[in-house]
């Protein structure tokens, strides 16, 4: 495990793009696994920038996303898929067809895993997956649990993260109570691995994730034993340890 010590969120956002676009400009038709919640955020406008000076180019990049909510609709401004858009996607030159999300709308919750999962094994190798953390120091929507998941799936969101979520929602009863989450093992199966973590909030989560013990209680343990995982995390999140 390698630990990059950011000074605030603006240079842990930094770092962690030039990662990313040191991956695009070595491969450009490289895989990119790719996460939602604010921590990335600076990362894609880094990125975004650096595409409008014409230093980057995406046109041959395919990504996957780790996860979309039950129930939402792609439409729906608070669904992955629209984060994605909003953020990263409509402001770059990917083609859309390159992008996959699990489809939160799907009739078929086990079919759609299933399709998700074939997508995931069709694109091959995932290059680089980036990742946030959740409070309770799950990655993707993989929760605290009895063992490690492996492939894609439907998860019950726990109160902590349902609370945790509830700011991007009017109302508490808006938030989706489930998601479909890519799973623990396929995020190990990235050839390169990077964590953001930012703000004193998510202090407790890093000191449990990656200076605990590994358990599928807090999933984002399991990083400390990829061969190539990068933790690019701000001095507030870097706090307790
Ligand atoms: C959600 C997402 C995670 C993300 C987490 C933290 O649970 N599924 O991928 O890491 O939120 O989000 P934030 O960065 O907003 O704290």
């Amino acid at each position: 495990m390698k630990i990059i010590r950011a000074k605030n969120y603006d240079h842990m956002s930094r770092q962690a793009a030039n990662i990313i676009s040191a991956q695009v400009i070595l491969k450009p038709d490289c895989v990119l696994g790719l996460a939602t919640g604010s921590s990335p955020i600076g990362t894609y406008e880094q990125l975004i920038k650096w595409y409008e000076k014409g230093d980057l180019d995406f046109s041959q990049v395919r990504t996957v996303n780790l996860d979309e909510y039950v129930g939402l609709d792609r439409e729906h401004e608070q669904s992955y898929a629209w984060f994605m858009r909003s953020h990263f996607f409509d402001h770059i030159n990917i083609d859309p067809s390159n992008t996959n999300i699990p489809c939160g709308t799907a009739l078929d919750g086990n079919a759609e895993c299933k399709r998700y999962d074939d997508t995931l094994r069709s694109l091959g190798e995932i290059d680089l997956q980036l990742l946030g953390i959740g409070p309770n120091g799950h990655i993707g929507f993989n929760e605290p649990d009895s063992c490690f998941t492996k492939g894609t799936h439907k998860v019950a969101l726990t109160e902590t993260t349902i609370r945790a979520n509830r700011r991007f929602f009017q109302r508490e009863e808006d938030v989706p109570r489930f998601a479909y989450t890519m799973g623990v093992c396929d995020i190990m199966n990235a050839s390169r691995v990077v964590l953001v973590a930012s703000g004193a909030d998510k202090a407790d989560a890093v000191k449990a994730a990656f200076f605990g013990p590994i358990t599928p209680l807090v999933s984002a343990s399991i990083l400390q034993l990829h061969p190539n995982f990068t933790l690019v995390a701000d001095e507030a999140a870097l706090s307790k340890v």
